[in-house]
Order: structure tokens, then C-alpha cells, then sequence
């Protein structure tokens, strides 16, 4: 099977599994603990339905939007992933080329592999940059001066990851960057050659951002004890104006699923939020990003731009959540599916694919314009989440 063979996201993610080690693979395909919000995601995607429209002049249809302002080509932007320069050689790189081609956001993770200047020089127009806030805030002022000199335009603050998740598929695995040499380790590398002669070509091999700019930090393989030691538990609002003050660009507040924090979150200067459980990765039983979405947008949508991430897998999702009040969309698993299974081609497949699926989407409820979707697509008898939103 090659790349373009595929034709949904999910023979992307087999295409993955079959060329990248088992460590990083799951890594990617993981929640915390028993998943269940991980798993609820997707599912509660699929119990939204829509409304089917016929004899509705279906042409010069348009994606294109905003997001913060930004030109998008549709609204969907790439997540910030940590170890993506795992997935595949070079990763974040190739991503960001794939999406900059696209004209879709990327936004590049503070635990990448390729530095913040490794994107800068391959990309010609402004990326995003993801903000882990540590207690050296010395190294926090650094990052943002790092993202600003690069041209990242947007910064996009993590609140949802003060303490990590514990993901049983890492602790299982062993999981480091690069990978250790143990004989399990060895046999995961092995088993997949082209994956490992990428990386033995390539020097971006550990965590690009750090090594090398945070003191007595020359080696660094232990996400899990870097994020123990390093990420700042007090975590609060007055530091989020502590960054406001500081970014000079567009701020964007990732991980907000309860309206009591969305409405926390207005008047700190922040231009959107997302609301996200960081892909069912942090606290297992929170509920589903698109369950929490019309409870976020009824508290403060008409105050702030309101993006969501978590169990996109199709452009049908997409639509869902913009009819539900969304202004962007976040893919993460689908756009590292498509770099694991084909480096660069592969993303820009995954976004081939969404664009399709959500333009032809669009068309059969009878729209034409991305711009003007509202819960009127939605199918009020099997959609209970979309009840709710008519309630707020
Ligand atoms: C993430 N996510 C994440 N978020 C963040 O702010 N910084 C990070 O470094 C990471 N790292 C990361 C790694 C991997 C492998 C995944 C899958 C996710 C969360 C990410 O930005 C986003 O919230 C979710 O991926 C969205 O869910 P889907 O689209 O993967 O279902």
C-alpha cells in the first residue's frame, strides 16, 4: 500500500504502525490510564448526526476562514505533538513544510525534536510555537525570544499539563528519545529499516528546544523525568499575564474544557482558547473535547474565539465542530499518522483527505461556505450533544 492508496485517516494509522517503532507508534496511540476519554473523543463524534439537504445550488464551494485572524485554508491547524521528529526523521520539519503547502497552521511543540530554528529554516511564512511553562523562567523568557526571532506569529499556552498523565503503553515501553539500546529496543528499531536508517542520516535525535540551551542539560531522554522535574506545578492565571506581557503576537489558551475556566480565561488578552484534554492524555474520565464544546461556547463564545482539538479523525468531525460553535480545529494523531506512514506526502495526504471529506460534507447539508456553518446542519433527533448546545 503507498500513500496514496490511503483514503481515510485510519489507513493512514495502519500504514504508521507497520513503519515506525512500537515505542513511538504508541506513544501517539495513547491515553492516560484506562483511555476512556481518549476513546470518548472519537466516540462522541460519531453519535452527532447531520441533516441531509437535496436540490441546493452545490457550487464554488469555500473553506478558507480565519483563525486569530490568520488566513487558513481551512480551519484546521497541527497540534503541537512532542517527539514528532519520531515519528519520522526530521518530522517537525517536514510537517511544517507539508502544512506551510497546505496553508494550514502548524504549531511546533516545546518538546520537539527539530529546534524551533530547524522549522524556521525550511518554512517561509510564520509558524506557531506551543509554550510549556517551566520553573526556570529564565529558559521560559528564552523560548518565546527563540519563537519571536524565528517569526512565529502565534503562541499557544499549554494549560492542561502542570503534572504529566500517566500513559501505561510509555512506562511499558520504556520510553526515551533516542531510544535506549536494550535488546527490546534494539529488536522495535530493527524490525523497522527504513525508520531506522532516516534517523541514523539525521542529528535531530533528541529534544531539539533543550539540549544544548537549558543549564547542565546536555542529555536529555526521559520525557516523563524531564516533565517531573522541570514543568511548574503552581501553574496560575497571574502567569498567564506574566506571558501576555511578554509575547508580542497572537495567545492562544490550549486545554480549557470547563466553562468556569473559560470564563476565567476572558480578559487575560488571549485572543482564543481551546478547549482540549490534550487528546484523553491527561485526566482520564475528563469528558470529550466535542461533548464540552457548547458549554464552553454558551458561557464565553461571544466574548473569545473558540477553538477545539481531540478525536478528529474526518472532515465530518470538522464541520461537527464548527456547527457547534468552533472557529479552528487541532488534528494531532491524524497529521503523525500521516508522517509515520509517508514523512512529508503522508501529511499532506491526512490533509487531503479532511479537506475532501469535509468539503463533500459541507455540500450534502446544503452549504457552500465554511464561514456560515451553525447548528442548523445538525440532525436534532440523533444528536444529543448537539441538544445541549440549544439549551446554553
Ligand atoms: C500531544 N499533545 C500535546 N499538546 C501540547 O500542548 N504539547 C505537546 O507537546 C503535546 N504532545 C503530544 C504528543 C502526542 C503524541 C499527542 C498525540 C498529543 C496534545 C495535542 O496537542 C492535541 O491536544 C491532541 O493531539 C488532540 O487530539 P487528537 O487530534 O490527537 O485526537
Amino acid at each position: 500500500m503507498t500513500i496514496t492508496d490511503a483514503l481515510t485517516i485510519d489507513d493512514l494509522m495502519h500504514m504508521a504502525r507497520r513503519r515506525v517503532p512500537k515505542m513511538f507508534f504508541d506513544y501517539a496511540h495513547s491515553g492516560a490510564w484506562t483511555e476512556s476519554t481518549y476513546r470518548a473523543n472519537q466516540a462522541d463524534f460519531a453519535r452527532i448526526g447531520l441533516r441531509q439537504r437535496v436540490l441546493v445550488d452545490m457550487t464554488d464551494r469555500n473553506l478558507a476562514s480565519l483563525m486569530v485572524d490568520e488566513p487558513v485554508a481551512m480551519p484546521v491547524a497541527l497540534a503541537p505533538t512532542g517527539l514528532t521528529g519520531m515519528q519520522h526523521p526530521d518530522g517537525e520539519m517536514l510537517a511544517a513544510q507539508a502544512a506551510e503547502a497546505f496553508g494550514v497552521p502548524f504549531t511546533l511543540s516545546t518538546m520537539s525534536i527539530c529546534s524551533i530554528e530547524d522549522v524556521a529554516s525550511v518554512t517561509t511564512r510564520p509558524f506557531w510555537f506551543q509554550l510549556y511553562v517551566m520553573r526556570d523562567r529564565a529558559f521560559v523568557e528564552s523560548l518565546m525570544a527563540r519563537a519571536a526571532a524565528a517569526g512565529c506569529s502565534t503562541l499557544v499556552l499549554t494549560l492542561d499539563l502542570q503534572i504529566m498523565g500517566q500513559r501505561h503503553k510509555d512506562l511499558r515501553n520504556g520510553l526515551s528519545a533516542p531510544p535506549r539500546w536494550t535488546p527490546k529496543h534494539a529488536w522495535q528499531v530493527a524490525t523497522r529499516p527504513r525508520w531506522a536508517l532516516g534517523m541514523m542520516r539525521t542529528r535531530r535525535r533528541g529534544f531539539g528546544n533543550i539540549v544544548g540551551h537549558v543549564k547542565n542539560v546536555s542529555d536529555l531522554s526521559s520525557l516523563a523525568s524531564w516533565t517531573a522535574d522541570q514543568f511548574d506545578p503552581r501553574l496560575s492565571w497571574e502567569d498567564v499575564t506574566w506571558i501576555r506581557d511578554r509575547w508580542p503576537g497572537k495567545l492562544i489558551l490550549k486545554g480549557i474544557l470547563d466553562p468556569e475556566d473559560a470564563r476565567m480565561a476572558l480578559g487575560r488578552g488571549a485572543d482564543a482558547i481551546i478547549v482540549s484534554n490534550h487528546g484523553g492524555r491527561q485526566l482520564d474520565g475528563a469528558r470529550s473535547s466535542i461533548s464540552a464544546l457548547p458549554g464552553v461556547v454558551g458561557a464565553v463564545g461571544d466574548q473569545i474565539e473558540v477553538h477545539l482539538d481531540g478525536g478528529i479523525r474526518s472532515g465530518q468531525d470538522i464541520l461537527k465542530a464548527l456547527a457547534l460553535g468552533a472557529k479552528g480545529t487541532y488534528v494531532g494523531r491524524p497529521f503523525l499518522w500521516g508522517l509515520g506512514a509517508g514523512g512529508k506526502a503522508g501529511v499532506t495526504r491526512a490533509l487531503n483527505i479532511l479537506r475532501h471529506e469535509l468539503d463533500v460534507t459541507m455540500a450534502l447539508c446544503g452549504r457552500r461556505d465554511i464561514r456560515g456553518i451553525d447548528a442548523d446542519i445538525l440532525d436534532r433527533l440523533g444528536d444529543p450533544i448537539g441538544a445541549e448546545v440549544r439549551r446554553t
